[in-house]
């Protein structure tokens, strides 16, 4: 299928967006249908039940696919005219990422041509760099380079961390301190410049609709620097729940990293998350970032407490539900 204009999300347009059903995935899936209402958004996953919030949306056509099988991923992407890539993991081997940052962007630029695909925007990360200390941040850069290599209309998009209602990090905080006396922190003056999953949904649809951005890598920062354990202090406040930060020495950290590696399901913190926080996740401000796009940012301040506190405010009323003996 030949491409239709640079980037364009106006009705009648197909949009494949791999990686749909994640954090920032479900916001750009609502970003989209807002931009067209009449625009299908085609979003495969593997488990069709990490699609359910999404079958609320009625243009998005959710599809149980491997993108990791060249047939299978091909038929996804039939028909679309673009393609936005948020397909990520944060934990997992040297071959898991391998596979998943690297291997994937080799496979989608390799179905792009055979569909005649050329638009495609795809979700990086802060501190990428050959010399990137994390697995992740390695496999992130050579991902990047593989699809900036191919015949493609690309956009690269390099968040900060995302907050927002559903984020794994500050409601992860929040949740920890809410059980917890006080909070063990190794890189506690890690940097971060937090951005609001909003507004990189927006930043992600923005670009599709922009030709100029074609060529450019967009740095997705919101508007203030603070270190991991400032955030970890205002998630513990704005819940309710503020703790003693009891700092770790890096060693320590990586310690405790490893035990919680061992555990079953995803560890809290990895060995791989504390190398990558050796870089700092803020905007090197040699590239265009949110502002090119008209977008002005978000603070922290501006949007969590009222999901951070949200929590206390159901607990007040499990309180009072329990002394009405209701529930
Ligand atoms: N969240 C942040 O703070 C942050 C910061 C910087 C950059 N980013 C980047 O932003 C993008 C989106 O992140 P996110 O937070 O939305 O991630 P997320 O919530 O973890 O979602 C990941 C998505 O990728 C899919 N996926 C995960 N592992 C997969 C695998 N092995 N094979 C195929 N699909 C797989 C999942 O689909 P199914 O489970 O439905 O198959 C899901 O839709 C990523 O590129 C990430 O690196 C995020």
């Amino acid at each position: 299928m030949t491409a239709g204009p640079i980037g364009d999300s106006s009705p009648g347009r197909r949009v494949a967006v791999l990686g749909g059903t994640g954090f920032v995935g479900r916001a750009v899936c609502e970003h989209l249908m807002r931009r067209s209402a009449s625009g299908a958004i085609v979003v495969p996953t593997r488990r069709a039940m990490h699609a359910n919030t999404l079958r609320a949306l009625p243009t998005v056509d959710v599809r149980v696919a491997d993108v990791h099988d060249d047939a299978a991923l091909r038929k996804v992407l039939a028909g679309c005219d673009s393609v936005i890539n948020l397909v990520a993991i944060l934990h997992g081997s040297a071959a898991a990422f391998e596979h998943v940052h690297v291997a994937l962007p080799r496979r989608l630029a390799a179905a792009c041509a055979a569909a005649g695909i050329r638009r495609v925007v795809h979700v990086s990360a802060l501190g990428v760099g050959d010399n990137a200390p994390s697995n992740y941040l390695r496999s992130k850069t050579a991902g990047e380079a593989i699809l900036r290599a191919a015949p493609l209309d690309l956009t690269l998009l390099r968040p900060s961390v995302i907050f927002g209602a559903h984020d794994q990090f500050l409601n992860l905080f929040a949740k920890l301190q809410a059980v917890a006396p006080l909070m063990p922190l190794a890189g506690g003056d890690a940097r971060f410049q937090p951005v609001w999953v909003e507004d990189v949904a927006e930043a992600i649809v923005r670009c599709l609709d922009t030709p100029a951005t074609v060529g450019q890598i967009i740095e997705c920062a919101g508007p203030e620097v603070l270190t991991l354990a400032e955030l970890v202090r205002l998630a513990g406040r704005w819940s309710g729940h503020e703790r003693p930060i009891l700092p770790l020495p890096m060693a320590i950290g990586r310690l405790q990293a490893l035990l919680m590696e061992c555990l079953p399901g995803q560890p809290l913190m990895s060995r791989d998350n504390l190398a990558s926080m050796q870089t700092p996740n803020i905007a090197s401000g040699t590239l265009p970032g949110l502002a090119s796009l008209g977008i002005a940012a978000a603070s922290l301040a501006q949007v969590a407490p009222g999901y951070l506190g949200h929590r206390d405010g159901r607990a007040n009323l499990d309180a009072l539900r329990a002394v009405a003996r209701r529930g």
